[in-house]
């Protein structure tokens, strides 16, 4: 069939913990990520890789896609990503993959997602061949749904196609990869897979002119070029040559089946105008005659509270893999301790204020971020035990980092142990 030569690899993409997280395994035990147990990979590319997990608390089988920190912060994409994810934790539609929460380690962030336990839409056609009319119809309603409330929250696909379309147990669809599109392609694509043997059959003409779109008209667009692939078997666009291929989408040159219905024909040729602006719209597909056809309303699950918290503690800021605070244990007297801080950072430039065990450390310099500022704490943990609490209270966290790095060293002699016991680095985020 020809759908499965363009078979792009799978593009479900997973991510693990709100603060740090530290993926666990022996060869004798499965890796665990916070309350997670991971299993087998789901879906695997150069940059992210979903797995399948248990929910060790509530026994819910979950997807976790896996990604490398590194790379999104060297892409600079840590606010667009932020924001998407923000926003898709709050989309909670029966059609759109549901994300649970997001966690990080040192390395990665770990996107943790509903679990669709019956696989790809595409397989499904793979397998058994087209779907029937109003098989096809059924799974047109729930993408257009889906899609539908994604826009009326600002979030676009910009990438729809059979992969990103999964089924639950209950055969109820679940559109994946909603909102990633913050992503750099590379990441959220399978990569090499994709860049090497996947074509543009789904990205509607203004996408590939690159003139600049409307990210609603163009997921409508692929949205009819979905439905002309669930009826047909195959793709309405499909050229092994990517020119004459392109050139085919500009002109939207395509040739219907014998056995599609003269009103599903109707449909789908304006879905697939070329022109966005002509192209029929969301709310005229909703109020279309063959679309309507059957139709079952969304059922939406009661409302339950979600939290950003998580989001933030990931993202909040582009080096977020500092903590802005750290402690050290020193068995000096107090005032010594005090004494010995003041001394270590008047030279590094810093003003310091002192009142009893507390210190304001603060730096005569404008860093990224203003002014790198700093509280500080003695406690008395024993008698001849002291905790050092160190906490940025304005500036940097990358130059905190480097602060508490230089004042460390200053105090080495009065040291006992830092959080990692190694005197050097505060503890990772
Ligand atoms: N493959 C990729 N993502 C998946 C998910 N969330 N559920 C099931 N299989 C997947």
């Amino acid at each position: 069939m020809q759908t499965q030569a363009r078979r792009m690899s799978s593009t479900a993409i997973t991510f693990p913990s709100s603060s740090s997280i530290a993926a666990v395994g022996t060869p004798a035990t499965r890796t665990r990520v916070g309350k997670y147990e991971l299993g087998n990979t789901l879906g695997e590319g150069s940059f992210a890789k979903v797995k399948y997990a248990t929910n060790l608390d509530s026994g819910e089988s979950v997807a976790i896609k896996i990604i490398d920190r590194d790379r999104i912060l060297r892409h600079k994409m840590v606010e667009g990503i932020k924001r998407e994810i923000s926003t898709m934790k709050l989309i909670k539609h029966p059609n759109v993959l549901r994300i649970f929460e997001v966690l990080a380690s040192k390395t990665k962030i770990y996107i943790v997602l509903e679990y669709a336990n019956g696989g790809e839409l595409f397989d499904k056609i793979a397998r058994h061949g087209r779907l029937k009319e109003d098989e096809a119809r059924g799974y047109f309603q729930q993408l257009i749904n889906a899609v539908d409330y994604c826009h009326s929250r600002g979030v676009y696909h910009r990438d729809l196609k059979p992969e990103n379309l999964l089924l639950d147990s209950f055969g109820i669809l679940k559109v994946s990869d909603f909102g990633l599109s913050a992503l750099p392609k590379q990441v959220r694509e399978d990569g090499l897979l994709h860049t090497a043997c996947g074509t543009p059959n789904y990205v509607a003409p203004e996408v590939l002119a690159d003139k600049g779109y409307n990210g609603t008209s163009a997921d409508v667009w692929s949205c009819g070029v979905i439905l002309f692939v669930l009826m047909a078997g195959y793709l309405p666009f499909d050229e092994p040559n990517l020119t004459v291929l392109y050139r085919r989408i500009q002109k939207a040159s395509f040739a219907f089946p014998s056995w599609f219905s003269s009103s599903s024909k109707k449909l789908i040729k304006r879905i697939l105008d070329p022109n966005p602006v002509t192209r029929i719209t969301i709310p005229e597909i909703l109020k279309n005659d063959w679309f309507k056809k059957g139709y079952k309303p969304p059922h939406f699950q009661p409302d339950e509270d979600v939290t950003l918290d998580d989001v933030d503690a990931v993202f909040n800021d582009s080096e977020n893999h500092v903590k802005r605070e750290t402690c050290f244990t020193s068995k000096s007297p107090a005032n010594e301790i005090v004494s010995k801080i003041e001394e270590t950072a008047k030279p590094m430039g810093f003003n310091v204020q002192k009142r009893n065990y507390k210190i304001k450390l603060q730096g005569d310099q404008t860093g990224r971020k203003g002014r790198l500022s700093v509280a500080t704490e003695v406690f008395e943990v024993a008698p001849s035990l002291h905790m050092v609490q160190l906490r940025k209270t304005g500036g940097d966290t990358l130059e905190f980092h480097k602060f508490y790095k230089n004042l460390n060293s200053g105090l080495k002699d009065i040291v006992w142990t830092t959080e990692q016991s190694n005197n050097e680095e505060p503890k990772v985020a």
